[in-house]
């Protein structure tokens, strides 16, 4: 006898396997406190970045430094709390382990790096960021063998063939969060002075079957 078989069931189906978050909290700081952090900061930003003389950053600055960074602070972790769960399956207590500024003023760049000693770092835009100055995002560039691409005018990408992705448009106060060792960079910036605050957090712990790690300190 004919069995019938839903069409659903026939449908080929294709698995994203692995993969990696990345979060966006539109008007995450409110716009006072965006103000009072350009104010406040674009100022002491005077530490040279040696891949563009276009950028420069702040030293690492602690919540402690500022009124305005302990607000910062309390405004991402309850986010940080969120994003960990993503990443490491419990909704554990995080820190901000440290901040900084970073100011790219026209024709200024960021090199492609990722962040040690992190695991989730993150981006507040403080300016409106020109569309071609969005933070791009790249697969890890590492490997020691040939490779092999298929990259040409008749090639599209996709989530599986992309090897890097621009992030969505920004507004001031917009946070994002990525894990950190996601390596990123930011194009030539043709716009006007763009600020950004970043910073790295840690988790209180990890406990894998009882082997524990504490962090911070
Ligand atoms: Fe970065």
């Amino acid at each position: 006898m004919h069995q019938p078989v839903s069409k659903a069931a026939r449908m080929d189906e294709v698995i994203g396997l692995f993969a990696t978050p990345f979060m966006r909290v539109p008007g995450a700081l409110p716009a006072h406190l965006v103000r009072g952090l350009v104010e406040h900061f674009s100022a002491l930003a005077k530490t040279d970045n040696n891949a563009s003389a276009h950028l420069s950053h702040t030293t690492m600055l602690q919540p402690g430094d500022s009124p305005l960074l302990v607000e910062v602070a309390s405004l991402v972790t309850p986010k940080l709390t969120d994003f960990g769960a993503l990443i490491f399956g419990e909704r554990l207590g995080w820190s901000v382990k440290e901040m900084w500024v970073n100011v790219l003023d026209t024709g200024g760049r960021q090199a492609m790096h990722n962040h040690a000693n992190s695991f989730i770092s993150a981006v507040i835009y403080l300016t409106a960021t020109h569309a071609e100055a969005r933070t791009v995002f790249m697969k890890s560039p590492g490997g020691h063998d040939f490779a092999f691409k298929n990259d040409h005018a008749g090639a599209t990408s996709g989530p599986f063939s992309a090897d890097k992705w621009i992030s969505p448009p920004v507004e001031p106060g917009d946070l994002v969060l990525f894990p950190s060792y996601l390596m990123h960079a930011v194009p030539p910036n043709p716009g006007a002075r763009r600020i950004t605050m970043a910073l790295n957090a840690i988790p209180t712990r990890l406990d894998s079957w009882g082997y524990r790690i504490t962090f911070g300190g």
